[in-house]
């Protein structure tokens, strides 16, 4: 069940409602968004049955929810949510492009690829300053230099920083320093860890897992939304497949899926998808075109020397290319540029 508070519910009704809730032993989980409260409620079918909220102060609807995620679901949500990344929104009206080097290397690196990103029409900055590698030998990122390296760049451009935690003892320090935490596809259901960013208050994106199901990537945002974080958005990479030619394989179905059984926005990661610099643009292109709230792209000044993911940085030709999509495509669906 869940219970959605007024936009002007207080402190004390949200305390009363989790009050009443535990008088008839159920449990209660209070996630704030930008606009409103919810609260998920937890319990066996007669405790359900036992709760009435409904009259209380500060109640705008009281909800059962069939969906096994319940704070994330579509149910309890007429429209989608928006959420507010340093200011810049995501979410239904808008259209964000978040750009930048899959990782951290040098400041001027990252300063460049900010620049870029930003002539590209990026408002967000992405750049990884701990990566997660398939090899242990392999650069591992620049983990806290990285992350200063970022609040720098971020100074120079104005750009509001999204980075990757993938491990619970650098939350602090990555918290410290990012507007958004990334949850890699790697770690999507490592649950010790959804939790612990859950419980930051700072805005949270996840990566679907490389092989994840709809529905598991939902339980993986309801377990960051039970912390109380509902300022979260979902990321479509990609996903294994046999087709040794691309990276992994782009499901565009995702992006109309989430928006009929999820409430939060949904955005897409072309280059971690195609892998090749020459799909990243067509696969955005197709992102956008299946109505997604944003785009994440890798870019690079000289993706040739990149320590990371040179492949699939865009750079030159291709990130004009993209310019355009982005100055375009997004309007004509009725976005505007966020
Ligand atoms: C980049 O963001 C990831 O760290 C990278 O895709 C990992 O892949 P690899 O270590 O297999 O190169
Ligand atoms: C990334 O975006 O830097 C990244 C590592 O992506 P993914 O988790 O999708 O592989």
């Amino acid at each position: 069940m869940v219970i959605v508070m007024t936009p002007s519910a207080t402190e004390s009704d949200i305390d009363a409602v989790v009050a009443h809730v535990n008088t008839h032993e159920g449990q209660a989980f209070v996630s704030r968004g930008v606009t409103r409260t919810i609260i998920g409620v937890v319990g066996s079918e007669a405790v359900l049955e036992s709760i009435d909220a409904s009259g209380l102060p500060g109640v705008a609807d009281t909800k059962r929810i069939t969906a096994p995620y319940k704070l994330v679901s579509a149910d309890n949500h007429t429209k989608r949510t928006t959420i507010r990344v340093g200011g810049v929104p995501i979410g239904p009206d808008t259209f964000t492009l978040i750009a930048g080097p899959c990782a951290v290397e040098t400041p001027e690196q990252t300063l460049e690829s900010a620049q870029l990103a930003k002539r590209a029409g990026a408002t967000l900055l992405r750049g990884g300053a701990y990566k997660p590698r398939s090899s242990p030998y392999a650069f591992q990122g620049l983990a806290l230099d990285g992350l200063r390296i970022l609040a720098e760049v971020r100074e120079v451009t104005g750009l509001p920083v999204v980075t990757e935690v993938l491990d619970v003892k650098d939350i602090d320090d990555v918290a410290e320093y990012a507007d958004m935490l990334q949850i890699g596809t790697r770690n999507m259901q490592n649950f010790g860890l959804l939790q612990a960013v859950g419980s930051i208050g700072k805005p949270v994106m996840i990566k679907r897992g490389l092989s994840a199901t709809y529905e598991e990537w939902l339980m993986a945002a309801e377990y960051v939304a039970q912390r109380g974080n509902l300022d979260i958005v979902l990321c479509e990479r990609g996903i294994r497949s046999y087709e040794p030619s691309i990276r992994n394989m782009f499901d565009v179905s995702a992006v109309p899926m989430m928006q009929r059984m999820s409430h939060l926005p949904i955005i897409v990661d072309p280059s971690h998808a195609a892998g090749r610099r020459d799909l990243v643009v067509p696969l955005a292109r197709a992102g956008i075109a299946a109505g997604a709230d944003g785009v994440m792209v890798d870019v690079h000044p000289h993706p040739e020397v990149a320590l990371v993911d040179g492949a699939q940085a865009l750079t030159g030709e291709s990130l004009d290319e993209l310019a355009k999509v982005v100055a375009t495509l997004p309007a004509l669906l009725g976005r505007t540029s966020a």
